[in-house]
């Protein structure tokens, strides 16, 4: 029987993640979940936990979903442990957003001056919960969903010195679901291989009937009006410059465009922040997490509703549940994760961790090799690489120096004054979540 343990229990997501077990229940039987958070989401965590165990309730499988705020006592003994909280809330993410925008530079979840933050913010916190996972649980694994999803999954084998361990995003999933359809075809009769980092990572498409690259049908489908592209509803979807997607041959993926078109998106922010009655990402997902959980203390409510359908993340548990019952049961599916390079990009060092097409079985992560990028790519990837390595550094040290040199290499940072402004107004707003400067 396996015992699942999710952190940032209080999460709107816990419902998806639960679908996604209940679907898998006959590969994966579960015993029990415990659902952790801390005491700023003991509400949420209340009342989302409630939910949960209804929606089992209303199934044929007996599970007991526990909620607590005693990390250690739900770590004892786990198989799984899943990541999924938030360090500060949306109020952190709201700061992370509007500090760097009140400077005309972008301020967004994952990327720039506010994706730095949150990693510096989550670090200290996931290393402690390997501390407690060396202890407790020795033997499970960490199925990492926390932003930057990437950075966060690095740090836990870097400085953690925990290889069993898998960074998801939901990103792939929804490229997979949409693509095959814009060009009349379903995902069996494809082959995708993903390469990259977190939210930064490029893809190609294979027909099976003929083992032919593919990917300039899907090109040639995304500029079509009409067409779901599956471009997250977090990201303004301005499309990129069909010239440049023609080069490449591969299909960036949705974050790409705060790189590609850092022009158009940065305005798009700005306009966004400047209006009072639009405001940041954070700021419309406040309102959208209040009407979720209104509709969670619904006692008859036992599925997940189609509103959650409105955040980014929609369809995770496509990927959180189909790894661990692929790591469970052997299963060597193909699922895009972050994971020890290995080779697989040999633009990339071999140690670092990478967002690639992998085989997941019961050893883990088996990443595909991708091979060598075009130096329009290859510079890209490792400028960000190596930026994120800083960043992580900076997190693990408290190391303000490295943290300015990790601000100049990041591209949606100008350098200069106003990006130290930035950087300081940043470790003074969020000085409560950085004990290590
Ligand atoms: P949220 O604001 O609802 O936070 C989730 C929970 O984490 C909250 O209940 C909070 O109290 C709790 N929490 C905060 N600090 C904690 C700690 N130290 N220990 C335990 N719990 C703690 O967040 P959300 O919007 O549901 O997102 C959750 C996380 O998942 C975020 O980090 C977000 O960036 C990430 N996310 C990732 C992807 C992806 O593709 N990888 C997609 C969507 C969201
Ligand atoms: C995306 C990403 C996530 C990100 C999220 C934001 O799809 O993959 O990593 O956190 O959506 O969604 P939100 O609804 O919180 O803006
Ligand atoms: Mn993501």
């Amino acid at each position: 029987p396996v015992k699942i343990v999710t952190i940032g229990g209080g999460s709107s997501y816990t419902p998806e993640l639960m679908e996604g077990f209940i679907k898998r229940y006959d590969e994966l039987p579960i015993k029990e979940i415990w659902l952790v958070d801390i005491e700023d989401g003991k509400e949420k965590l209340e009342i989302v936990g409630t939910m949960a165990q209804r929606m089992w309730d209303a199934s044929p499988y007996d599970v007991k979903v526990h909620l607590t705020l005693d990390r250690r006592e739900a770590l004892k003994d786990a198989d799984f442990v899943t990541t999924q909280f938030r360090v500060g809330l949306l109020n952190a993410r709201i700061k992370d957003e509007r500090i760097p925008l009140s400077y005309g530079m972008l301020g967004q979840e994952t990327n720039g001056a506010g994706g730095m933050f949150k990693a510096l913010r989550t670090i200290p916190v996931i290393l402690d919960i390997v501390k407690d996972m060396k202890e407790l649980c020795p033997d499970a694994w960490l199925v990492n969903f926390t932003n930057p999803s990437g950075m966060v999954t690095e740090a836990v084998m870097r400085y953690g010195k925990w290889d069993k361990v898998i960074g998801l995003c939901n990103v792939p999933v929804g490229a997979m679901m949409k693509e095959p359809k814009m060009i009349n075809k379903s995902l069996d009769d494809l082959t995708y291989k993903f390469a990259g980092l977190n939210h930064f990572h490029w893809h190609k498409i294979f027909d099976n009937a003929t083992g032919h690259d593919i990917t300039q049908k899907v090109i040639d489908a995304i500029y079509d009006p009409n067409v779901d592209d599956g471009t997250p509803k977090n990201i303004f979807n301005v499309k990129f410059f069909k010239e440049q997607l023609d080069q490449m041959q591969m299909i960036p993926c949705g974050y790409h465009r705060y790189y590609y078109r850092q022009e158009e998106m940065l305005a798009h922010a700005l306009e966004e922040y400047n209006d009072p009655q639009v405001g940041t990402r954070g700021q419309q997902v406040k309102q959208t997490e209040a009407e979720l959980f209104e509709l969670y203390k619904d006692p008859h409510l036992n599925y997940k509703p189609e509103q959650l359908a409105k955040r980014g993340g929609t369809h995770y548990s496509d990927a959180a549940c189909e790894t661990i019952a692929s790591i469970y049961a052997n299963k060597n599916t193909h699922i895009v994760v972050s994971t020890k390079n290995n080779g697989a990009i040999p633009d990339l060092p071999t140690d670092c961790t990478v967002e690639v097409s992998a085989y997941i079985g019961s050893i883990g992560a088996k990443a595909i090799a991708f091979g060598e990028l075009h130096p329009a790519e290859r510079g890209w990837l490792q400028c960000m690489k190596n930026m994120e390595l800083c960043v992580e550094e900076a997190a693990v040290t408290g190391n303000y120096d490295l943290l300015l040199q990790a601000f100049i290499l990041n591209p949606q940072v100008v350098s200069g004054t106003t990006g130290k402004r930035i950087m300081d107004e940043l470790l003074i707003a969020h000085k409560k979540y950085l004990p290590q400067f």
